[in-house]
């Protein structure tokens, strides 16, 4: 950690950091407002996070990470942006989500660009694949989406079938023209691994999927 990211770590974790308590009550009662909830898995650095709930103060943003640094990071731009709208919880995003989030309570989920596990064999540690997904339906309100970015070609492929498979789950772009997957939403920020994709000449494949 740098010590600016080490610093607001320290001292910023117990105003926006929320511990893992799995008996807790579920996530949006941490806001104190009743705000549409988005939770976004594996924020990184958290950069794109806090563009996107600067832009949408009437929102409420839930950010689910294990890398510290990013933590201290994201922390230090809740502070320098005075960003009342975004929590953080560092623990691992599936039993924050079996543990502590109620069905319905998300209005959506952001996973952009998830760990892509790149050789085979470890295929099975991709977070979005089912059942993981089928629970990531359960947790949507209706009318919620799930929004998801990758630049590996065979994991965004894999990604397709396995949410069009998921049941509660819709894809508004099947049949269009790129083949099932959505086009890019103008309001999502560049994020540091994909500027990492593009620099390898990777394809930028998105998913939008709606909760029925
Ligand atoms: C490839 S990075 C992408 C980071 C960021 N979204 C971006 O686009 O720059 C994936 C991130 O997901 C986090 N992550 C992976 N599995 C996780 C889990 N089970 N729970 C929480 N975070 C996780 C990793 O720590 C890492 O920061």
């Amino acid at each position: 950690m740098s010590v600016a990211q080490k610093r607001s770590y320290e001292t910023l974790s117990p105003r926006f950091c929320i511990p893992f308590t799995p008996d807790a009550a579920s996530a949006p009662a941490f806001f104190g407002n009743e705000n549409p909830l988005t939770i976004e898995i594996g924020f990184g650095m958290g950069i794109a996070t806090a563009d996107i709930a600067e832009a949408n103060p009437q929102k409420n943003y839930l950010g689910l990470e294990v890398h510290t640094p990013g933590i201290g990071r994201l922390l230090w731009e809740i502070e320098k942006r005075d960003l009342r709208n975004i929590r953080i919880i560092e623990h691992d995003a599936v039993e924050v989500l079996e543990k502590m989030t109620a069905p319905g309570s998300a209005a959506a989920f952001h996973i952009f660009f998830p760990d892509p596990w790149p050789k085979k064999r470890h295929h099975k540690r991709r977070l979005v694949t089912r059942p993981f997904t089928d629970m990531l339906a359960e947790k949507l309100s209706s009318g919620g989406y799930l929004y998801m970015v990758t630049d590996w070609e065979d994991y965004g492929n894999q990604a397709l079938a396995e949410l069009s498979a998921t049941p509660g789950l819709v894809n508004p772009h099947a049949g269009s023209g790129k083949s099932g997957f959505a086009p890019h939403q103008d309001w999502r920020p560049r994020t540091k691994f994909e500027q990492k994709g593009i620099d390898k000449n990777h394809e930028v494949r998105e998913l939008y999927f709606i909760k029925e």
